[in-house]
């Protein structure tokens, strides 16, 4: 953490397309004196998303890239990506798929937060089929992304036991408050080591 200290904090964008609970963590985070990162922009792919009313609670910009034409969608993005120098994209529950033109844009850059112990469980209903195959363990990863869906370089993770009581709802509560740890200390680690 040290190596931070008095220099400038990197440009962040954090995407999101609901609830915004890791957003919200990250934009606390991002406060502290310590913390690496400024966020100075939220991307949401849905109007409705939650997680922007805490952009705009802390006056941060967000715009809505709304998915329907994609070319276009990902122009709109990289031109608001580099009209406010982003130097880091940190996606949070952000479900739309990013073109590989677009990861090759920001190439080594982009973080993704998944709630299992990547490299199982990859994509959607982890906790569901965590139970459903009695595992003993789960968790979250953060990692980098590249082309392949939930599969670029792990950077860091954090294991929970699951216990015989847990069912969906408990877990994802669990792994929630899990992910919202992890994601700065995975930051700090990936900034650390570049
Ligand atoms: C998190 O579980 C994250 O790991 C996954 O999507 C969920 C987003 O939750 N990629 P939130 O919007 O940050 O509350």
């Amino acid at each position: 953490m040290a190596k931070f200290v008095g220099k400038s904090k990197l440009n962040a964008a954090v995407f999101i397309s609901g609830r915004g609970s890791n957003l919200r963590s990250l934009i606390n985070y991002s406060k502290k004196k310590l913390s690496p990162i400024k966020i100075v922009l939220v991307v949401s792919s849905n109007k409705e998303a939650q997680g922007l009313n805490y952009a705009k609670m802390n006056n941060i910009k967000n715009i809505v890239v709304i998915y329907k034409n994609i070319p276009k969608a990902e122009k709109k993005l990289l031109d608001t990506l580099v009209k406010y120098k982003i130097q880091l994209i940190c996606l949070a529950g952000f479900m739309k798929i990013l073109s590989k033109k677009f990861l090759l844009k920001f190439k080594g850059q982009i973080l993704n937060i998944h709630p299992s112990l990547l490299p199982n469980y990859k994509g959607l209903h982890t906790h569901k089929r965590v139970i459903e195959n009695k595992e003993k363990f789960t968790g979250c990863t953060v990692h980098l992304v590249n082309s392949c869906l939930d599969s670029g370089k792990i950077i860091l993770q954090k294991k929970i036991k699951i216990l015989r009581k847990d069912n969906e709802n408990s877990l994802t509560k669990k792994v929630l408050k899990l992910e919202h740890q992890l994601y700065p200390k995975a930051i700090v680690k990936f900034l650390s080591n570049r």
